[in-house]
């Protein structure tokens, strides 16, 4: 379906000129010449983003914007504003907007933040909607995601789960790497039988062994009847290891023999025990550079790493961010017997930009505990983690009295370049300064070389 963008402009040429470009990129654009005309049109038809310039005749840009905000929370607007009047397309900004662009217009640069905006606004369709498409395309087993990376990783799951091979897996913490091993099993032909999952960090050392391999009644001091291992209790399904990379020396040469010989033994004990099992193993390690420090057996990577899937961080695959919030979403309404219907824009702003560390756990973490929070039909950005909201918070600088006018410049131009992630196009338009002028100021006060200092003590 095509999207319905609505460009108001009192400049007729932008206005035409815009609706064109919109309409080669598969757009329906409209246009209005004043708020007046644009407020007309969105109680008309169905728009789903908003483009306006903020000084116009007759109903400015702003009130357009308020207006949007009163009744329709969930159109996006992005601000075109001319290089002046950066003041009040930052303060458009505080009043709901999404993002702003100056005159004359990047043109690339608008279509694609018009593109992110729509990709977030998908998540204010309704739920049932929602479900019907995830169920379609963009899940596997319970994984949800349409990023190009996490296609690849469904193709990989559909074409490792059928075989036996070992699957290592990898990528940080919370990336989703339990789930991919509940999916490889699910869809193998050992989906009805045990799935065992051992989380090598959590046991003690001397526990491991017993773990896997089981024991004898009195092999040691505590073992008062025989106990089968996970290895054992695997076989003829699954063993999924995780968290591999932190078991020691004496346990990888042991987990390599039962991958070599399908044979062990259980501790104390003499017969030797055979079992078909498939493995999986994760790790947020860099086995590589385990194996480089003499920490993990090279020959048991080969091994495990028959198959690997790696698994990117959420901030490099951003685009699976909306589908998973509205997701999550669904899941802790029910939970929670709320009827949220989606998120308010600043809130689903900060979400998008936020670089969620703990990847998807700390995002799911982060709906579950807004949902609570939450007391409207919509999340708002105050319902939102310290974390994620603070990519929204207005930022404040202090300047100490008796500052002289150069210590003044020098921690403004700093805390304006900390507020814009260092982006010195955008700081020269917010100061209202030439991009050279800054580049000399930052010269003259030894930004940059600080900068660094500053990293390599917090490396
Ligand atoms: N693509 C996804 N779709 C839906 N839920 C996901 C996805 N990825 C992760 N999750 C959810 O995020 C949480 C963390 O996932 P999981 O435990 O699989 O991560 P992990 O990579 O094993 O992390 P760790 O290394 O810390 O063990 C779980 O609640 C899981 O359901
Ligand atoms: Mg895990």
């Amino acid at each position: 379906m095509k999207s319905t963008l609505l460009i108001v402009d009192d400049e007729k040429n932008i206005r035409d000129g815009l609706a064109e470009a919109f309409g080669m990129e598969g757009y329906e654009a409209l246009t209005a010449q004043d708020g007046q005309e644009a407020i007309k049109l969105l109680d008309e038809r169905y728009i789903d983003l908003v483009i306006t310039d903020l000084k116009m005749p007759k109903v400015s840009g702003m009130e357009l914007l308020q207006y949007i905000e009163e009744r329709w929370q969930n159109i996006p607007v992005i601000i075109i504003t001319a290089h002046g009047d950066i003041t009040e397309a930052v303060s458009a900004m505080q009043y709901g907007a999404l993002e702003f662009i100056t005159k004359p217009l990047d043109l690339e640069h608008l279509v694609k933040l018009t593109k992110n905006a729509l990709e977030i606004r998908e998540l204010s369709i309704t739920n049932q909607e929602l479900r019907e498409e995830v169920a379609a395309q963009q899940r596997i087993s319970s994984i949800i995601g349409k990023s190009p990376a996490m296609r690849k990783i469904f193709d990989l799951v559909r074409k490792v789960a059928p075989t036996k091979a070992s699957v290592l897996i990898t990528g940080e913490s919370g990336v989703g790497k339990e789930l991919i091993a509940d999916a490889i099993h699910n869809l193998s032909p050992r989906r009805d039988k045990p799935l065992i999952k051992v989380h090598c960090a959590a046991l003690a050392e001397s526990l491991l062994e017993s773990e896997l391999f089981g024991h004898e009644k009195g092999a040691f001091t505590g073992a008062q009847a025989r106990k089968r291992g996970r290895f054992e209790m695997a076989d003829t399904g699954t063993l999924f290891l995780d968290e591999i990379g932190e078991i020691n020396q004496n346990v990888q040469i042991e987990i390599l023999r039962v991958l070599q010989d399908k044979k062990f033994e259980r501790v104390g004990g003499e017969t030797t025990i055979e079992v078909d099992t498939r493995f999986i193993a994760a790790t947020n390690r860099d086995l590589k550079a385990e194996i480089a420090e003499g920490r993990f057996r090279e020959d048991l990577y080969y091994r495990l790493n028959v198959v690997n899937i790696h698994v990117p961080p959420l901030r490099d695959r951003r685009e699976d961010i909306p589908l998973l919030m509205a997701t999550f979403l669904h899941e802790f309404s029910q939970e929670n017997g709320k009827d949220l219907e989606g998120f308010e824009p600043r809130a689903r702003q900060a979400l998008y930009a936020y670089d969620w560390p703990g990847n998807v756990r700390e995002l799911r973490n982060c709906i579950e505990s807004s949902v609570v929070m939450s007391s409207g039909r919509f999340i708002t950005a105050d319902d939102l983690p310290p974390g994620p909201r603070s990519t929204q918070e207005k930022r404040e600088m202090h300047i100490p009295a008796l500052s002289s006018l150069e210590e003044a410049e020098k921690i403004i131009i700093m805390e304006t370049l900390a507020a814009l992630g260092g982006n010195k196009t955008k700081t020269a338009e917010v100061l209202k300064i030439g991009r050279k002028t800054l580049y000399q100021k930052i010269e003259q006060y030894g930004i940059d070389a600080m900068e660094k200092q500053d990293q390599t003590a917090n490396a």
